[in-house]
């Protein structure tokens, strides 16, 4: 078993440190292309033998020192009964809205994210990465009905009647327990939140509106395995991110991971934050940021390389290839 995830997790790595990407398993792929051709999104999303499937693609192909499960965050709206799905061109659509009025029923038992679960444990030996949406950012996906660019219907709710705001938070935090203790018992080894939104906010409504709800969650996980959080923004954020206490903080690419490190506990490991568009270049590109991240985090018994967002679609598979292997080689 690979163990340099777990051990930087905890920050005791003393050799190279992991890589894995947010969205390692996606249409920079032709392999993932070839499959997606045959079902829709929703299908791949509630398939256990295609989740499986995709969510090796990474580990076959690059080799990366973690797999993570290939679901959404909009996954977790199986559990609050809401109908999601994607279209073409405008990506996640919610066909009705959240409102005050809305009432949720639960509708799924999660056996196909079980089932994907206890197949992947069989094979892997890399760890397991589970995961879930931060609640902000799922409840933007919620109110807005899909992918949008400023938040206004939800940062007027949450300003607006922040009762009623925290109140559908805390049901979200409730399906999302849920939702994480269904893939803790079936042994994902960590779980990664991604709070995809939060940059959209200041640190004082970040601390007010987001925290005490990431904090619920990572409560009820972090008895179990260890806990990332990952959140656009999370450099500015750096000081409310620490009072939470986890395991990790996985940078965005929009601040300096060095000046984080100075900032926070050495007990807090660190992940992140080359920039996702790099991979867009060529090798030797790559390679002068990649070796400058590596040199910036020398030494670091918590370091786990990542981006500091998911790779783009248009991305050529090579340029991925080339970068893992030259962290991988660091150290070896
Ligand atoms: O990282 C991985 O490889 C694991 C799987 C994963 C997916 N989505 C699969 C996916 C993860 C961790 C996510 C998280 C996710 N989903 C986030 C948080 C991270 C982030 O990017 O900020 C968000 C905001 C979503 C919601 C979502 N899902 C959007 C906005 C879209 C459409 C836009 C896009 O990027 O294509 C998706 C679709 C989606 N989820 C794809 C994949 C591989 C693209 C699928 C396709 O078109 O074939």
């Amino acid at each position: 078993m690979n163990t340099l995830l777990l051990d930087a997790l905890n920050s005791r790595n003393e050799k190279r440190p992991p890589i894995w990407l947010m969205r390692q398993a996606g249409r920079y792929m032709p392999q993932y292309q070839k499959i997606r051709k045959k079902y829709s999104l929703l299908e791949m999303f509630h398939d256990s033998q295609i989740m499986t499937e995709v969510t090796l693609l990474p580990i076959d192909l690059l080799d990366t020192d973690a797999a993570i499960l290939f679901a959404d965050i909009l996954s977790v709206l199986d559990g609050l009964g809401l109908d999601w799905d994607f279209v073409e061109g405008k990506g996640p659509v919610i066909k009705e809205p959240v409102t005050t009025q809305t009432k949720f029923q639960k509708k799924t038992d999660y056996s196909h994210t079980r089932k994907a679960i206890s197949e992947l444990k069989k094979s892997l030996n890399v760890p397991l990465i589970g995961f879930a949406g931060a609640p902000f950012t799922v409840a933007s996906y919620m109110i807005e009905g899909g992918s949008s660019k400023e938040l206004k219907k939800t940062k007027k709710w949450a300003f607006e009647d922040p009762l009623s705001f925290h109140r559908l938070l805390n049901t979200i935090v409730d399906a999302t327990i849920e939702y994480l203790n269904v893939q803790i018992e079936e042994g994902v080894d960590c779980i990664q939140l991604f709070d995809s939104w939060a940059y959209l906010l200041n640190p004082q409504d970040f601390k007010s509106i987001c925290l005490p709800h990431i904090s619920r969650i990572m409560q009820s996980v972090k008895k179990k395995v260890p806990f990332i959080i990952f959140a656009r923004g999370s450099c500015y954020f750096a000081s409310e991110m620490i009072s939470l206490s986890p395991h990790c903080i996985s940078c965005d690419f929009g601040g300096s991971i060095a000046d984080v490190r100075k900032q926070i506990p050495a007990k807090i490991a660190l992940q992140g934050n080359l920039d996702p568009a790099l991979l867009l270049t060529n090798p030797k590109t790559i390679e002068k940021q990649a070796k400058r991240l590596l040199y910036e985090m020398q030494g670091q018994k918590g370091y786990i390389f990542n981006l500091g967002h998911g790779i783009f679609p248009e991305t050529p598979f090579e340029n991925v290839k080339f970068l893992v292997d030259y962290v991988k080689a660091q150290g070896s």
